[in-house]
């Protein structure tokens, strides 16, 4: 009897066959696994993939990240396929605010300016006055006319963190980032024992006692400059792991560590297991069957459009 095996599949050749063929675009977010992130057309942080995906001539966009990010893509190109390789990936910052308890929430607070950060459903968007990222919500922020009071949602540390920064009145929505609360502010003082020549630097959607100790807060993309331009080189990295691999390309030089999360966590540092969902295979099925395609529907796409296009304007204005 004679077996045989069905030869192995070249995901990389193949991806960047059909990206050929179909006139697709592969946009990935830094936390995506390492393959994904050297085959893609543009790698970003929120804002970043936001400003492409609305710039973009492509037929398909291919968006490797999760699943509010493809959906912002899709908000911004009704007319456009857009597809991910995996529909399951969430994001526990979007499901710490659900629709109805959210909805009652801003309707208790009618004089409020309404700021949701992008990591949240397309139905909190459009109960959203401006949507923001954190390398633009600061300007965001200073974008409302002082003396307005604003509600600031889903995520408790980044709203913390621009109250204090933008000394403004704001009513925070109780929700968070499980990937960067698992930071152990313990153990990153004892690393930092042992590299006291560290920088450490801190994504904001970490707790207060990490932001304190950090020696620069922003956006991953923030992050990856900052450790590229800063002089110093040896950096604590408290972010998701998947932006390792583009800061030791930018500086092979430099020392980078990441970050330690607490012994209850899955992996000694901290991974968002909803990123890692894409993998070079998913992505490969995802461009050749052209699904799973992200569908919204139209009333509640142009509702969700107008805080995210108020978010690119003020972005544009301040040359973010
Ligand atoms: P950035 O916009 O900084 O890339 O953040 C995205 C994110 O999901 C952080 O957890
Ligand atoms: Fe959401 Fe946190 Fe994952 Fe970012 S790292 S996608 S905020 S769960």
């Amino acid at each position: 009897m004679s077996t045989s095996v069905a030869p192995a599949i070249d995901y990389a050749a193949e991806i960047k066959r059909l990206k050929k063929e179909k006139n697709a675009v592969i946009l990935a977010h830094y936390y995506v696994v390492p393959e994904i992130q050297d085959i893609a057309d543009y790698i970003g942080d929120s804002l970043g993939l936001s400003q492409q995906a609305e710039k973009t001539d492509a037929a398909m966009i291919v968006f490797c990240g999760v699943r509010f990010m493809a959906e912002t893509a899709k908000i911004l190109n009704p007319a456009k396929k857009v597809v991910l390789p995996d529909l399951d990936a969430g994001c526990s910052l979007e499901m710490s605010c659900p629709t109805e308890p959210f909805r009652k929430f801003r309707e208790e607070h009618p004089d409020h300016v309404v700021i949701s950060y992008i990591n949240c459903s397309t139905e909190i968007k459009t109960l959203s006055d401006i949507i923001c990222t954190s390398s633009n919500a600061e300007a965001i922020i200073r974008s409302v006319p002082s003396g307005k009071p604003i509600i600031f949602a889903p995520d408790k540390n980044l709203g913390r963190f621009l109250a204090k920064k933008t000394g403004r009145d704001m009513l925070l929505w109780d929700g968070a980032c499980m990937v960067h609360e698992a930071f152990s502010i313990e153990k990153l003082l004892k690393l930092h024992s042992q590299h006291p020549n560290a920088k450490i630097v801190a994504h904001p959607e970490s707790e207060e006692p990490v932001l304190r100790v950090a020696n620069y807060i922003g956006s991953t993309t923030g992050m990856i400059n900052y450790v590229k331009n800063d002089p110093h080189d040896e950096f604590i990295v408290a972010t998701e792991a998947g932006i390792m691999h583009e800061m030791m390309k930018a500086v092979p030089h430099k020392k980078i560590i990441a970050a330690p999360a607490m012994e209850d966590n899955t992996c000694a540092c901290s991974e968002c297991h909803f990123m890692k969902m894409n993998t070079m295979q998913k992505l490969y099925l995802c461009m050749k069957n052209e699904k799973p395609e992200i569908a919204i529907d139209e009333e509640l796409r142009l509702q969700a459009l107008k805080p995210i296009k108020r978010m690119l304007e003020i972005s544009k204005q301040a040359q973010l």
